[in-house]
């Protein structure tokens, strides 16, 4: 199968299984509710998902079983999108081409959306059927997941971006906090199915340094995009990193020098793959996609 007829079979269980983490919740408090129903179903690439069912299908896993790993994760992800947007944070009023939560519904209604989506992801993992052979895993599968999303992870990455802000910090200090504020849940969408699957050390080890450099690569991406792009294809706003004086790889490298590097970082993610027992052409695929996106 393509690598895009294979994404789009993935887009519709991953919509089918988003719809119905949703779909599941009792119907009050229906604002807070519709809050989270708008910020987890509309737009978005689903790259987190879409990582953890090509992974899961290279590994063998069983197919039913990745459904609530790429739930968990795309429910952290948006709600790690909803903080981020907030006055406090990135102040942004656009999202995924419509206003972003707080703007849609308001700034409490945000904040509890963003901490219902983050306990929805675990409520997934927690009471999901699995199968006999990956129900024992369960527990590490959300081990990672709790890992990447908090302060090891994406929290403390989230913290150690506004510190950086008005600030000139080092490339291996601007590069820590995009290993955790991004990669450390494109991480644990590589790394959950591993894990699920009960992979052997040298392949979580390569899957590992794959899955750093992606994430890495895709937050270097993210910052580009932010100077070359344009609001419409981003759905989010254009400059928004230059009007916060964020800490980038271009501020830090230049335009072209972030670029080349993104481009370093693509190449080391595909040797990474080289290293494992398994098919990897749809992975390198999906790798050139995200390193080539424009939105
Ligand atoms: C945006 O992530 C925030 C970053 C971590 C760079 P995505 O580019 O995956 O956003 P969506 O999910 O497609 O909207
Ligand atoms: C956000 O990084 C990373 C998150 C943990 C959400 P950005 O602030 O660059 O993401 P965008 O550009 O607003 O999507
Ligand atoms: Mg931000
Ligand atoms: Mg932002
Ligand atoms: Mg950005």
């Amino acid at each position: 199968m393509s690598i895009s007829a294979l994404m789009s079979a993935n887009q519709t269980l991953i919509a089918a299984g988003l719809a119905d983490a949703i779909a599941v919740l009792p119907s009050q408090p229906a604002r807070l509710r519709d809050a989270m129903h708008y910020s987890l179903t509309q737009g978005g690439k689903r790259i987190r998902p879409q990582l953890v069912y090509l992974t899961g299908n290279m590994l063998g896993a069983c197919q039913q079983d990745l459904t609530p790993l790429a739930v968990a994760v795309e429910c952290i992800h948006a709600y790690s999108l909803v903080h981020d947007d907030l006055p406090a944070m990135d102040d942004d009023d656009l999202r995924r081409g419509k206003p972003t939560c707080h703007i849609a519904f308001d700034e409490a209604t945000a904040i509890l959306a963003g901490d219902a989506l983050q306990t929805l992801a675990f409520d997934t993992l927690l009471n999901a059927t699995l199968s006999p052979a990956s129900d024992p895993q369960r527990i590490d599968v959300i081990r990672h997941l709790s890992a990447a999303a908090g302060f090891a992870g994406m929290c403390g990455g989230q913290a150690m971006d506004l510190d950086a802000t008005d600030k000139h910090i080092s490339l291996d200090a601007l590069a820590t906090l995009h290993r955790k504020k991004t990669g450390a849940l494109i991480r644990a969408a590589v790394l959950m199915p591993a894990v699920l699957t009960k992979q052997p050390e040298p392949v979580l080890d390569a899957l590992h340094q794959f899955a750093d450099s992606l994430g890495l690569a895709f937050q270097v991406q993210d910052d580009i995009l932010d100077i070359t792009s344009d609001t419409e294809t981003l759905g989010k706003p254009q400059g928004s990193d230059l009007e916060n004086h964020k800490s980038t790889y271009p501020a830090l490298l230049g335009l072209a020098g972030a670029e080349a590097h993104a481009q370093q970082l693509f190449d080391q993610a595909l040797h990474a793959l080289d290293a494992l027992p398994y098919n990897t052409q749809q992975l390198k695929e999906f790798a050139g996609l995200l390193i080539n996106r424009n939105n």
